[in-house]
């Protein structure tokens, strides 16, 4: 189960990501003893600085964010394999150092991580292919945000596919490396027990719903130029979606896999204006607590203009306009500074045709089957069941398949199963240009309708589920979002 020998050249090797996830992650397949003994990490970074200060930059900050399996040992035997080399992004003579330092050697793959502003993606790539280092075995992978609409997304992916196949392209959506939502394929496709009720016929409604806990984290600048439905439903939602609505692909072949995804993407229906106003919700927080401390509102928050319309959060009526799913409302949901940190998928089956016991009053989880890929990883299977006693009284109750209690082992962050797909050229889990391109089609009409809307975001109290909109957008179709049953 190791990884081909590798090296792993991480671009803005000094930076948040590359210190909250890449090395804490691939620190942990390196204790796991997944990494080919010869795979070296390589960080790239403007600063003059050399091993020795990279690596104590590292203890520093990398260190600090691995919270489980540390171990003293495996710390440093997993530092033998981290270099630094002073290479600036955007200067294409700095690369003939970078590929001199890359070991040629049949079968050996080098991954170009670009964990860096995507505008320098294209430069990055022209001056890669300028040194050869867009042969056989290179890799790249892209992180988000790929631009900031369907034009801009073009631009990056048309500069990019100048240097490299689409074949050596990994974009990242870190929502697919989760566990649970692999487990969803694994439980639609390899148990006949749901396939045949995972349709119109039998699903009332899907939920999907992101929450976050947290503010915009000092990210400000950032946040305000993009807004939760660029950060959050144009990747990772409809991501999740595509999992819950695709056909069965004829094999795991990545680009069937792909194929299907693309599918959905395109049968979704489009938003039209009078859509935007009836099937979406747009909404900011405003001060309040969460989890007893009390918070700021978005707009106090550090690098937020005074006035910003920006949305922190967003609920959506999705349709998909296919013999599977027509008619069956996919209601999306993402939100910061929410009541409680929560990632759900929320399968509602139909009620059944006549009801021969008295319903529990204001019970909608009947039969429903609840997906949580945070905080924890589980699966629960809804329905109602008699109450002990004399009466025929009914209550909801579940079964529940906790992953972590049913299997005991150790749960990996999903930047480290990405990696490690790279690592072995697994396309399935990355975004194909196609997906990326239908699925800003999607979102453009929102984004536009909401720039151009004199309607400010509607209010919501910090640490709440967000507006009281986001109810009446389900109540409409007589359901309810899952926590409210
Ligand atoms: C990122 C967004 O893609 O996903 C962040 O840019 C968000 O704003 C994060 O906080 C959420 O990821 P997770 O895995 O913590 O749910």
């Amino acid at each position: 189960r190791q990884t081909p020998a590798f090296d792993m050249v991480l671009f803005g090797g000094t930076g948040d990501l590359v210190m909250r996830k890449l090395l804490p992650s691939l620190y942990q397949a390196h204790a796991a003893g997944l990494l080919a003994p010869s795979g070296r990490i390589l960080a790239l970074g403007r600063r003059d600085m050399g091993r020795e200060a990279y690596l104590a930059y590292v203890a520093d900050h990398a260190r600090q964010n691995i919270k489980t399996n540390f171990d003293e040992a495996h710390w440093a035997s997993f530092q033998e394999r981290i270099d630094y080399l002073k290479v600036d992004a955007s200067a294409p003579d700095d690369y003939r150092a970078l590929a001199d330092a890359l070991p040629r050697e049949e079968g050996r793959v080098t991954v170009c991580y670009l964990a860096t502003a995507p505008d320098l993606f294209a430069g990055i790539c022209e001056s890669l292919a300028a040194v050869g280092l867009n042969r056989e075995g290179v890799r790249v992978v892209l992180e988000k945000p790929l631009g900031t609409d369907l034009d801009s997304s073009n631009a990056i992916n048309d500069d990019v596919a100048r240097f490299f196949r689409e074949d050596q392209l990994y974009r990242i959506d870190h929502y697919l490396g989760k566990e649970s939502v692999q487990n969803l394929m694994a439980i639609r496709f390899a148990n006949a027990l749901f396939e045949p009720l995972w349709r119109r016929e039998w699903i009332h409604d899907v939920q999907i719903t992101i929450a976050e806990d947290l503010g915009v984290e000092g990210r400000g600048d950032f946040y305000d130029g993009t807004g939760a439905l660029r950060d959050m439903v144009q990747n990772h939602l409809l991501q999740l979606l595509c999992i819950v609505a695709m056909e069965p692909p004829s094999n795991m072949e990545s680009d069937s896999v792909r194929d299907e995804k693309l599918k959905v993407l395109k049968a979704l229906r489009p938003f039209t204006e009078q859509d935007v106003a009836s099937r979406s919700v747009r909404g900011q927080y405003k001060s309040g607590a969460v989890a007893g401390r009390p918070v700021v509102g978005y707009v106090e928050e550090p690098g937020i203009p005074p006035g910003s319309g920006t949305e922190t959060f967003v609920a959506l009526k999705a349709e998909i306009d296919n013999w599977r799913w027509a008619g069956v409302p996919f209601f999306l949901r993402t939100g910061k500074r929410m009541q409680e940190r929560l990632a759900e998928i929320v399968i509602n089956f139909r009620d059944v045709p006549l009801k021969l016991f008295p319903s529990p009053v204001g019970c909608h989880t009947a039969n429903r089957l609840v997906i949580r890929l945070q905080p924890e990883e589980s699966i629960r299977l809804y329905f109602l069941a008699k109450e002990p006693g004399d009466t025929m009284r009914l209550q909801p109750a579940y079964l529940n398949l906790d992953f972590h209690e049913m299997f005991k082992l150790r749960r990996a962050d999903a930047y480290e199963r990405l990696l490690l797909d790279v690592i072995r050229g697994k396309l399935a889990l990355f975004m194909r240009r196609d997906e990326l391109v239908e699925a800003w089609r999607w979102v453009e009409p929102i984004m536009e309708s909401w720039q151009h809307s004199s309607i400010p975001p509607k209010l919501y109290t910090a640490g709440t589920w967000g507006p009281a909109a986001s109810s009446a957008l389900l109540s409409r179709d007589g359901v309810a979002w899952h926590e409210e049953s």
